[in-house]
């Protein structure tokens, strides 16, 4: 099976550019599934509906959230109703679900599964479950269905962490994959037992800017350690960030695009 997994979408930036470019790439490389982290979807933090059918329309299958999903006042009228995983070591009882199996018809069922990670992290520290340990029990629970494919797409800052998460879990899911940072690594590569990995699929948006964020804004947050108001980068590059897994060959491979 190809799984096509696309990088943060960073506001209009990073929609406007998933919409020129995925079509493409889904017909050039025959992917069969298509998953996006939208977590910066809407105005840079967090998803809106309309916003979500745009990206559904655009070829996109199925999304996976992070610390920014939930950004929207609205979102829990919503997020039961769209096809999207959200971190599943968040507290009992939050809006939305951490882990689902999609039947894909002919390329049976797959697992996705959505963590937090929790190092250099104090919010995430403060408030979330080990995600290792809840990685073990989302596996133990869905064992029965004998899902085909698992996918992982762990949210975090640390890369250490995001290598210990990804051994821990090798052989026993198919394709990790790390977001957060917004900054694609070069490390895509097939662990020793079988897992397909990269430590960060980087975003989806505009590349003159810190991460999706006017550069003025972040320098001047840096030279005077004040916080400020965040504003997004529409000018300049846009890149389209992508690895693409094929679970039978067992490769991933960057799709990695800048116009
Ligand atoms: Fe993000
Ligand atoms: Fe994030």
């Amino acid at each position: 099976m190809k799984v096509l997994f696309v990088g943060e979408i960073v506001a209009e930036p990073g929609r406007k550019i998933v919409k020129n470019i995925l079509p493409e790439i889904v017909k050039e490389n025959k992917v069969d599934l298509v998953i996006a982290n939208v977590e910066n979807l809407s105005g840079g933090k967090g998803i809106t509906r309309e916003n979500i059918e745009e990206m559904k329309i655009a070829g996109i299958d199925y999304f996976t959230g992070g610390d920014h999903v939930f950004w929207y006042k609205d979102t829990e009228e919503f997020i039961d109703s769209i096809p999207l995983v959200r971190p599943a070591n968040y507290p009992e009882g939050v809006m939305g679900k951490g882990y689902e199996i999609i039947d894909t018809g002919k390329n049976g069922k797959i697992l996705v599964i959505n963590l937090l990670g929790r190092t250099f992290s104090s919010d995430a520290k403060a408030y979330v479950d080990d995600p290792f340990r809840t990685a073990d029990k989302i596996l133990e629970e869905t064992r029965s269905q004998k899902p085909e494919v698992i996918i992982v797409d762990f949210h975090a800052e640390a890369s250490s962490e995001k290598y210990s998460l990804a051994h821990y879990l090798d052989g026993r899911v198919n394709c990790f994959v790390g977001t957060h940072t917004h900054v694609p690594t070069a490390d895509n590569m097939l662990l020793p037992k079988g897992t397909l990995y990269v430590t960060d699929v980087g975003m989806c948006g505009a590349i003159d800017s810190s991460l999706g964020v006017k550069v003025e804004i972040t320098i001047r947050m840096f030279l005077t350690g004040i916080n400020q108001k965040f504003d997004w980068e529409n000018a300049g590059r846009k890149a389209f960030r992508s690895v693409l897994f094929d679970t039978e060959a067992k490769s991933i491979v960057r799709i990695d695009k800048v116009v």
